[in-house]
């Protein structure tokens, strides 16, 4: 085996690099994963900017990783070499912090977040630790596991633990590599689906995707037409617009949630009115743990739900990630890998 692979750094803030290292071992509770695939995700952009609260550059990208265990650390009895995993954007808790000793891992304060915290996965190799990592069934694909393991672990968890009931009205907002996924989750879930788009463009794709309904905020009030169809139970908001996500909180029925997965850099405008008047709440919801993800995973695998992907080769992480970006993704890029064997 080579003693060194390829990975893709933010060397400074906006510029990926592809640069050569030595293959690390994996230390105790750690495992060394052969990456196969890795999707970009918008969030990506907090790394690549450096924007992230105490990030340290460089910093190897990507949080939506899929690969093959290639050598364990101490202790580690769960994982086998050779098993297919992936690696999401939850990459282990601390188990000590308060929320921790909650049992609310997902919201550890001092968690480890592969592309922030530790190298990601805009590599051919990753280091993750055992506890984080979830494993892939067979009938997926490494490029088509890779976006669910942070775009799909999003949303489904968000609807899955939104209270819902079936034949609810749910709106998802923002159609892009989560909300793709959420479409397809909220409709495979037995929900009322309308998606919310800017633009006429996606409404073909949207209905594909299994929408029952398009609201094109170009031409019409998302909120309003919400209210005409009764109004929603719960809106998933993921598009990246503060401005876009406040208004929608009038389309919500009494006791509707407005569920923020999208994280703005703009902040929200809310009315006080229709949070009162109504009982209807917004809360945000975050990624979610390994074994969530396998449920993600095993959810999709069982009501055929996969992720749209456009591919491109792990050295052209930044063609890649500047696509997404300008909001050119049908839905989602995968970076792959020469090792990619499924
Ligand atoms: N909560 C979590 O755990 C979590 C997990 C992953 C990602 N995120 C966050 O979720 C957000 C979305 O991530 P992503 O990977 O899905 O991004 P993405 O693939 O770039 O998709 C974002 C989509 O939002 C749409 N959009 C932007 N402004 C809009 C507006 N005003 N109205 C309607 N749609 C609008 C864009 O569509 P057009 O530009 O084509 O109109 C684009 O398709 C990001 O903020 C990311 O950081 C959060
Ligand atoms: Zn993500
Ligand atoms: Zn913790």
């Amino acid at each position: 085996m080579k003693g060194t692979y390829k990975a893709v750094e933010v060397s400074a803030p906006g510029n990926l690099r592809v640069v050569e290292r030595s293959v690390p071992d994996p230390g105790a509770g750690q495992v060394r994963i052969r990456v196969e695939a890795c999707g970009i995700c918008h969030t990506d952009a907090a790394t690549v900017t450096g924007s992230y609260p105490g990030l340290k550059l460089p910093r190897v990208p990507g949080h939506e990783v899929v690969g093959r265990i290639e050598a364990l650390g101490g202790g580690v009895a769960r994982w086998k070499i050779g098993e297919r995993v992936g690696v999401g954007f939850f990459g282990g808790e601390d188990g000590v912090c308060e929320s921790c000793r909650r049992g609310d891992i997902v919201n550890c304060q001092n968690a480890v977040i592969p592309g922030v915290t530790v190298d990601g996965g805009y590599a051919e190799v990753m280091i993750a630790e055992a506890r984080g990592i979830a494993s892939v069934p067979d009938e997926l694909t490494s490029v088509e596991a890779a976006p669910l393991l942070c775009a799909g672990i999003t949303t489904y968890n968000a609807l899955r633990n939104a209270g819902l009931r079936g034949g609810d009205l749910v709106a998802v907002q923002g159609i892009g590599g989560l909300g793709h996924l959420g479409i397809q989750f909220a409709r495979h879930m037995g929900f009322r689906t309308a998606a919310i788009g800017r633009g006429g463009e996606k409404e073909k794709l949207a209905k594909d995707l299994g929408a029952h309904v398009y609201i094109d905020t170009a031409v019409d009030d998302a909120a309003a037409a919400l209210r005409r169809m009764g109004g929603a139970r719960a809106i998933l908001a993921t598009a990246p617009s503060g401005d876009a996500m406040g208004p929608l909180v009038s389309g919500l029925a009494a006791r509707g949630k407005l569920i923020v997965v999208g994280v703005p850099l703009d902040p929200m405008q809310l009315s006080a009115f229709p949070l009162v008047f109504g009982g209807r709440s917004i809360y945000g919801s975050l990624a979610g743990t390994a074994i969530d993800t396998e449920d993600a995973l095993a959810f999709s695998v069982l009501e055929n739900i996969r992720p749209m992907i456009e591919t491109l080769p792990l050295e052209q992480a930044a063609e890649a990630y500047n696509r997404m970006m300008q909001g050119k993704a049908r839905f989602r890029v995968v970076l792959v890998t020469n090792d990619r064997v499924a």
